[in-house]
């Protein structure tokens, strides 16, 4: 699915829907594919000497990148609304010994309120040090008005130092090939409007960004992705 309005399986809305069919296609996915090192993404994240030592992942999954920042050394909290994905890497960060470095909690990011606690429970837990917000193939795993409700609560709870990463398919890349199929919501935003808004109207200062392929191939699939780093000023 690209992007459904439709209601169906007995859904009340297509807000429900969008869920129901989002939530089983990533509990098969997760069942099914298993990453054992981090993403380009984390490699470059994690490269750069500014990155906080607590890394919130949001949209985390089965805790990919999560499990890679534990490992380098990093306080990781991985969210993400897929209960699979939470559960399956609670378990394993458990089983690894890791969860005293990394966390996972359950948490659909349109409900500001909910994510607005996690968000301050663990700064709090961690004294008030700055947070790295990073989003790896998340931005266009959710539509523009959660998106919107994401950015402003993450902004509204950002301190100075903090910083914000993400990674995400642009319009650029929406015709082309995809590994994983075209049967769950993806959306093609455009880069430079996106790098607008985030700097003139959220107010984060970009230290680095690129639209390009190349920053994550897969198999036969080189998406077009853009990549951002910004500060809170
Ligand atoms: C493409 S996966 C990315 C997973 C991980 N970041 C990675 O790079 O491997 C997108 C994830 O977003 C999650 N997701 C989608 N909508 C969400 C929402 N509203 N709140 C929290 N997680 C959501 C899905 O459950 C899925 O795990």
């Amino acid at each position: 699915m690209r992007q459904s309005n439709e209601a169906g399986d007995g859904c009340e809305t297509p807000a429900d829907y969008e869920r129901e069919h989002e939530a089983s296609y990533w509990r098969r996915f997760y069942k099914q594919i298993n990453f054992n090192e981090g993403s380009p993404f984390f490699e470059y994240t994690t490269s750069n000497h500014e990155t906080p030592r607590l890394i919130i992942d949001i949209g985390c999954g089965d805790g990919r990148d999560s499990f890679a920042f534990a490992r380098s050394g990093k306080q990781v909290l991985g969210i993400d609304r897929s209960d699979a994905g939470v559960d399956r890497a609670q378990r394993r960060s458990e089983s690894e010994h890791l969860d005293a470095m990394l966390q996972f909690a359950l948490c659909d990011v349109s409900d500001a309120p909910a994510l607005r606690e996690l968000i301050t429970n663990t700064r709090g837990e961690m004294a008030g040090e700055p947070v790295c917000f990073y989003m790896r193939f998340f931005l266009h795993s959710i539509p523009e008005e959660v998106q919107d409700t994401l950015i402003s609560t993450l902004t509204e709870l950002a301190r100075r130092g903090d910083m914000f990463a993400a990674e995400f398919r642009t319009d650029k890349d929406e015709n082309n090939q995809h590994v994983f199929g075209d049967s769950h919501y993806r959306r093609y935003q455009n880069a430079d409007d996106f790098s607008k808004r985030l700097s003139d109207e959220y107010r984060w200062r970009i230290t680095f960004e690129t639209e390009e392929k190349g920053l994550s191939p897969y198999k036969d699939e080189d998406p077009v992705l853009y990549r951002v780093i910004a500060v809170r000023p």
